[in-house]
């Protein structure tokens, strides 16, 4: 069957006290709704409906980021969670198959849940998924008799006695696409809240002699974001369960809870990660690399063996081959370095490309940007390049080349040529013993003045 997902996206967030819409609130290095979306993509859906409305533009952005075809379809007044998914009609008026509907800021639904949901409901029309709540607070409460699911009821419109139930909503439905949309039909905003409420289809539907069934999940999968604290708490909750499951999967964490991973890290087996280390969105490590201490990555990929850092920087765009080593203090950006390459100490490396074995010196530059446009340095393989060269881009260091220390390297130099471009060393015999006398002198002459 196929599957379409609705994400609900459209709330303000008021109490994150923010310009930003919730949704783009991030947690690991990404925004919830990309949290959200990435659990949902696990079931291959054919079809992704992001429901914005408060930065409908800029949740329209971070979901086609994630997904080039995710639509979305924006809902202008926010009159409730079935209205809401009900502006997803149109989008899915010929897709014949099972939809799912998740809210965007409620990042940790995990995919063996939803694939779940999905069995639950070859017996079944519509099927919610609830979790055992250690405080119900204001949650809507699953009403079941046996295993049908009978109703839910919001906390507003709640009795005393249906407030004990402590099986509440996650908010999360499964259900045929033609029966969600034909059930909202008939929801109302004769309530509490005077909104539509989605939890009300699952009466609708037991009325029409239909199946409803609530499949449950650990609590720590439903929580949403309403604030910053939730916020910080819904990372830290991240942070936690990707060290242990990094632990799990043999990587080496000196002190696991210094490491700072994004939602899409990935590191290999038998790779090490020193303290204080932090991952950027997009960055793969491959088996049997080090990362030490104080580095940050983003946006790169170190394959096996490599030594990074301790203080290192690799930014988008950096491929390291096998066995290199990126030392202290040294940024690296849009590069890409062969294996064994070598940039041990102070230096930046951008828009580059550089061959095997070649070992740059301290304090090297790549100057890749001349105030308008940036340009591209290639550097061969076996080359040496002398500590604090500036290699002004456009260049090209052919094999085996060499570059005198403080060399600024202006034009390309060509295969097993030594490139110097420096002024050539004066030296005046005696002249540093008389300069510092006649420093001295003018010093005691100062202080006798004053
Ligand atoms: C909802 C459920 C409740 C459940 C709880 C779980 C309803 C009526 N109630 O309540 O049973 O226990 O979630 O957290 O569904 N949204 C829109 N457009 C709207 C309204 C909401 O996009 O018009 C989005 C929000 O941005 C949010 C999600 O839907 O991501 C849920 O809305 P929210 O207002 O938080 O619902 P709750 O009152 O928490
Ligand atoms: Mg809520």
């Amino acid at each position: 069957m196929e599957v379409a997902l609705i994400l609900l996206a459209a709330g303000k967030g008021t109490r994150m006290q923010s310009d930003l819409p919730k949704v783009l609130h991030t947690v690991a290095q990404a925004p919830l709704l990309e949290h959200a979306m990435a659990s949902g993509a696990t079931l291959s859906p054919s079809r992704i409906v992001v429901v914005a409305g408060h930065g409908a533009d800029l949740v329209r952005d971070a979901a086609q980021d994630f997904d080039e075809e995710a639509q979305v379809v924006v809902q202008e007044e926010q009159l409730g969670t079935a209205h809401a998914v009900a502006q997803a009609r149109e989008a899915l008026a010929d897709f014949d198959g099972t939809a799912i509907v998740l809210y965007g800021d409620t990042p940790f639904v995990q995919p063996e849940t939803l694939e779940a949901m999905c069995a639950a409901l070859t017996d079944s029309d519509v099927v919610v998924l609830g979790f055992e709540a250690a405080d119900p607070g204001r949650y809507g409460r699953l009403v079941v008799q046996g295993d049908s699911l009978e109703r839910i009821v919001e906390f507003k419109d709640a009795s005393d006695q249906e407030r004990d139930i402590t099986l509440c909503n996650s908010g999360v439905i499964a259900c045929k696409s033609d029966v969600l949309f034909t059930l909202i039909d008939a929801v109302g905003n004769d309530n509490a809240s005077g909104e539509y409420y989605l939890t009300d289809i699952i009466g609708i539907a037991r009325a029409r002699g239909l199946k409803a069934t609530a499949v449950s999940c650990d609590e720590a999968e439903t929580i949403g974001v309403n604030s910053r604290a939730d916020l910080a708490a819904a990372d830290a909750a991240f942070q936690t369960r990707t060290r242990a499951a990094m632990l799990e999967n043999g990587v080496t964490l000196m002190a696991p809870e210094t490491v700072y991973f994004a939602r899409d890290t990935y590191v290999g087996r038998d790779t090490v990660i020193e303290p204080n280390v932090v991952f950027g969105p997009g960055v793969t490590i491959e088996t049997g690399a080090t990362i030490r201490a104080f580095s940050h990555l983003e946006g790169c990929h170190v394959a096996r063996g490599g030594i990074i850092g301790p203080y290192a920087r690799l930014r988008p765009g950096t491929e390291l081959s096998e066995d290199v080593r990126i030392g202290n203090f040294v940024e690296v950006k849009n590069a890409q370095i062969a294996e064994g390459a070598k940039i041990n100490h102070l230096s930046y490396i951008g828009d580059a490309t550089i061959g095997a074995k070649t070992n740059i010196g301290a304090g090297t530059i790549t100057c890749n940007y001349d105030g308008v446009m940036k340009h591209h340095t290639h550097i061969g393989s076996n080359v040496f390049i002398g500590s604090n060269t500036m290699l002004v881009a456009p260049v090209h260091i052919g094999n085996g080349a060499m570059t005198g220390s403080g060399s600024v390297i202006t034009s390309d130099v060509e295969a097993d040529a030594l490139a110097l471009a420096r002024a050539p060393q004066v030296e005046k015999p005696g002249m540093a013993r008389k300069l510092f006398e006649i420093l001295k002198a003018k010093k005691a002459k100062q202080q006798r003045g004053s």
